[in-house]
């Protein structure tokens, strides 16, 4: 099976969502997690997999996120998506499915909290693009326990938007 990463952005307590949406409205986090999904080997895309709430919280017009091969976690084998969009049972059913696709470059498990805390725990989770918002946010959905063999790669500095300081970071294993 092929290795992944995970991208998230948190708040100080790790929450990352409410409401069944984002807490926050970060431009530069949303160009930074655009960059990074879809940035791929020249004739291949990124998969990005994510649970059904994740998706409904996107809005119709920005879905399936473009240029990358989308993957909605369903247990409802007849929830409907629009063409192109795959739907998988299991989490590991859909990244053995991705690894045997060759025109798929990166995989991308990009949420939410219940699809987190399984992904994060596979071996086959390599590296965690992390946004740390600083500051709280009420949150009522939350990003799992870092394993202890992650170790933090890189933390930029800073930047605020709209009066919101947060910063990137990446850990691997
Ligand atoms: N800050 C961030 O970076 C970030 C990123 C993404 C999402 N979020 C936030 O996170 C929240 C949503 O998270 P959530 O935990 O409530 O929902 P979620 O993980 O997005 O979706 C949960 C649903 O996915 C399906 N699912 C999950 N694991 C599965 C598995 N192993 N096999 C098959 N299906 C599976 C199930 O769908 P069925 O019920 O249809 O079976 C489950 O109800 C929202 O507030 C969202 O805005 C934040």
């Amino acid at each position: 099976m092929k290795d992944f990463s995970i991208i998230a952005a948190m708040d100080s307590r790790q929450g990352i969502g409410k409401g069944g949406l984002l807490p926050w409205r970060l431009s530069a986090d949303m160009a930074h997690f655009k960059s990074v999904t879809t940035s791929s080997k020249s004739g291949q895309r990124n998969a990005v997999i994510m649970g059904r709430k994740t998706w409904e919280s996107i809005p119709e017009r920005f879905r399936p996120l473009p240029e990358r091969l989308n993957i909605v976690l369903t247990h409802n084998t007849r929830y409907a998506l629009p063409e192109g969009v795959l739907r998988g049972s299991s989490l590991q059913e859909v990244l053995s499915r991705v690894s045997q696709m060759a025109d798929v470059d990166q995989v991308f498990v990009i949420g939410g909290a219940q699809v987190y805390k399984d992904a994060i725990m596979l071996a086959q989770c390599r590296i965690l693009y992390l946004t740390v918002i600083h500051g709280l946010f009420e949150c009522d959905a939350f990003f799992p326990e870092i394993p202890s063999d992650f170790k933090i790669i890189s933390s930029e500095d800073p930047q605020s938007e709209q009066g919101t300081i947060f910063h990137f970071s990446l850990f691997s294993k």
